[in-house]
């Protein structure tokens, strides 16, 4: 059967988990409303410069108590509903202090135990229900394809109302991605910009959605050279890689990261994600990844180049030492932080008041 997208109507999610991707990025595009955000592809290059100048703005106008109260009158009457199925730190802690610098009341569930789907709703009640009560669902959630699920049930639901994506299973992690970029962005706005830089991804880039996202994300740079580094059972998806090579980036494969590491304007190192891993594989991934092979020490320091950045999504395990964490390169601790930022703007966008902070 050919799944047919009509553009005025919602297709049900049986008849749209048949689309090809493509099709998917085309009924969510940023342009209609209610705005989602679901997927790294999604990201044109000019939404992606629009969100840099005006995170750099509200960071400029949050810099005084005036500024801060004016933003935090510009979305007072909206509600949000942080729904977090899966544990997190920063992006719950960085989506709740943006809803609060932009003026919006929020309320979470952080545990299915605490939701009715303990006693067998549907999820798609579930998201109906948030439906009723907010103007923005943050969702995180392990089951694959979830969001988009939700984001359909939304748009079928009486009150239409837009849906971030801040971590689907393995899948993706966009709004990551833009805080990411933002980072590489800024450490190389004196330096000839991110475009023609190499970026080196080391560690579980199977089952990494940060990873996957960003790599997508980087294809809107090019020319641009990204290294794909990993054990051999957690290299990176051929999908990804067909993906960038149909869009202009030059990658490399490679387990070895010490010979790679001086080549790199940025390494974004990542941990293991275990908790996708199944009792029987866990001790030979454990293994694998768990070498110094794939650890950024103190004396891997002087084989980058003096301009390199070092990242991390966060939370670390032991990939990049503690000592490491004064370096001048180590942008992880800034990641955090520009998180927030990135939200703020993001979430400005979703509701149109992107003009009314750059003439401010
Ligand atoms: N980077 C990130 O997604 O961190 P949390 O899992 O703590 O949200």
């Amino acid at each position: 059967m050919t799944a047919h997208l009509d553009n005025h109507t919602v297709p049900s999610w049986d008849l749209f988990r048949k689309f090809t991707i493509e099709k998917r990025i085309a009924f969510f595009a940023l342009d209609r409303h209610p705005v989602h955000i679901l997927y790294a592809r999604q990201f044109t290059r000019t939404f992606l410069d629009e969100l840099y100048i005006l995170t750099n703005k509200i960071r400029l106008i949050a810099k005084t108590n005036h500024g801060k109260s004016w933003l935090s009158t510009l979305l007072e009457n909206r509600r949000v509903m942080l729904y977090f199925a899966q544990p997190s730190t920063r992006t719950f802690l960085s989506f709740a202090t943006a809803c609060e610098t932009m003026g919006m009341r929020f309320y979470d569930v952080r545990s299915l135990e605490t939701s009715s789907e303990m006693k067998g709703e549907t999820f798609e009640d579930t998201i109906r229900t948030f439906s009723s009560y907010f103007d923005l669902v943050i969702l995180r959630h392990a089951t694959p394809n979830y969001a988009e699920h939700a984001a359909i049930v939304l748009n079928r639901s009486r009150r239409p109302i837009p849906l971030i994506n801040a971590g689907s299973s393995k899948d993706e992690h966009p709004t990551q991605a833009l805080l990411d970029i933002f980072t590489l962005r800024k450490s190389f706005e004196k330096l000839g910009g991110l475009s023609r830089k190499t970026v080196m991804l080391v560690g579980d880039l199977k089952r990494g959605r940060t990873v996957r996202s960003l790599a997508v994300l980087l294809a809107q740079f090019a020319p641009i050279h990204i290294i794909f580094c990993a054990p051999k059972e957690l290299a990176i998806d051929d999908e990804i890689i067909a993906f960038l090579k149909d869009h202009n980036v030059t990658c490399t494969q490679t387990t070895d990261f010490e010979a790679n590491l001086p080549k790199t304007d940025a390494v974004y190192m990542t941990r293991t994600q275990s908790e996708y891993t199944d009792a029987k594989s866990l001790a030979s991934s454990s293994k694998a990844y768990h070498t110094a092979a794939y650890t950024l020490t103190q004396k891997h320091l002087n084989h980058l180049k003096p301009n390199s950045i070092i990242m991390h999504p966060l939370p670390r395990k032991n990939e990049i030492a503690r000592e490491i964490d004064n370096d001048p390169r180590a942008m992880y601790w800034r990641q955090v932080r520009n998180g927030m930022w990135t939200r703020c703007a993001l979430i400005a966008k979703i509701f149109n008041i992107e003009k009314k902070i750059l003439d401010h």
